[in-house]
């Protein structure tokens, strides 16, 4: 079977951007691939965050992960600091990526232009990070929105330096992107995308959020000015109004263009009213799920420790090849 990683940062609440981009293809990956999926804490600390939100947020992640549908019996659940081969791995592998490489990666200039009071090292080389968790499990794939492409890329240049140098040590990975919903927009900024460490809550939905506050949100989403209010699909003109019926696709599974001539006289309300009452549907049974899973933080420990124990075993295993490889010692 094919291998699959892929994670999300404990930063915040996931969002539907995740859940579309990310966690839906997880789910259905897990029959006929061999899929390890993490919580990525060393990632999330690139921005400051409080410790004890930090351990909630956690825990919260992997409750969402099973009631989403991640299956423990079928994939590896993990948690990154759990295994530290993650950070063993990036320490060498900074030593094989050039300054030049991270100067272009777009996320760290994204991040560092919202945080400009705390740009760290770690946001830099955060791409470095990633590279070792997918090189370190010998992926094949890697699950991930749009907004990933660039450090996957990255990723399959720094492996293959690092085995042009040494002999073959890392499998190049391939991103999987979804055709669609790999990039769910903003509700009150539709050109950008919706992210859960946004400043300004109404622009994303998160998982976990009152159906009620959810709905809300959805019927204030920005659309455009167009007097006509036209309902059809083109993101660049049409930025809000493309993003809801991609929602609304994707919450229903109906394709947009099933879906556009239902709207052909009616008014954005409408489409919004629509999208929020689907989007509910999606994510009442998966609420009800994380509720139940949240409260038996027995289940959620055995889940951590078999989770760490099967993707230490793999991870080790390359690390003690790459180490091998560099011509560092082994331990007596
Ligand atoms: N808006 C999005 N649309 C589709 N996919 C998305 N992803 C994130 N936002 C969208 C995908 O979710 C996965 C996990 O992302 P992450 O938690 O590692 O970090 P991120 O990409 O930086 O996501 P956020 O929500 O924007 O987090 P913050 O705000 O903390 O930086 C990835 O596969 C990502 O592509």
């Amino acid at each position: 079977k094919p291998i699959v990683l892929s994670g999300c940062q404990p930063s915040g609440q996931l969002t539907l951007g995740n859940y579309m981009g990310a966690l839906k293809q997880w789910v259905s990956m897990q029959d006929d691939h061999d899929c390890l999926y993490m919580l990525v804490d060393l990632h999330a600390i690139t921005v400051r965050q409080e410790p004890e939100k930090l351990k909630q947020a956690c825990l919260d992640g992997l409750a969402l992960y099973l009631a989403c549908g991640i299956d423990p019996q079928k994939s590896t659940l993990f948690v990154q600091s759990h295994v530290p081969e993650h950070a063993q791995l990036a320490w060498v592998l900074n030593c094989y990526t050039q300054m030049g490489e991270l100067n272009r990666m777009t996320q760290f200039k994204d991040k560092s232009a919202k945080n400009a009071s705390n740009i760290n090292v770690g946001l830099y080389s955060y791409p470095v990070l990633q590279a070792a968790d997918i090189l370190l499990y010998q992926a094949d794939k890697v699950p991930v929105g749009e907004d990933q492409k660039q450090h996957l890329e990255l990723t399959r240049d720094v492996a293959t330096r690092f085995n042009n140098i040494y002999g073959d040590t890392f499998r190049l990975p391939d991103p999987y992107i979804p055709e669609f919903g790999a990039r769910i927009m903003s509700l009150q900024e539709p050109d950008k995308k919706m992210s859960k460490s946004d400043n300004n809550p109404k622009n994303y939905i998160g998982l976990l959020e009152e159906p009620k506050k959810l709905a809300k949100k959805i019927k204030s989403a920005v659309t455009d000015s167009d007097e006509q209010a036209r309902i059809y699909y083109d993101p660049a003109e049409k930025a809000g109004v493309s993003n809801l019926l991609t929602l609304l696709s994707l919450a229903t599974g109906k394709s947009v263009e099933s879906l556009v001539p239902d709207y052909e006289d009616k008014m954005y309300g409408h489409l919004k009213g629509d999208v929020a009452d689907a989007v509910v549907a999606l994510l009442e049974p998966i609420q009800q799920r994380y509720h139940q899973l949240r409260e038996d933080q027995a289940y959620l420990n055995e889940v951590m420790r078999e989770g760490a124990a099967k993707a230490q075993a793999k991870a080790s295993k390359t690390l003690a090849a790459t180490y091998d490889a560099l011509g560092f010692i082994a331990k007596p």
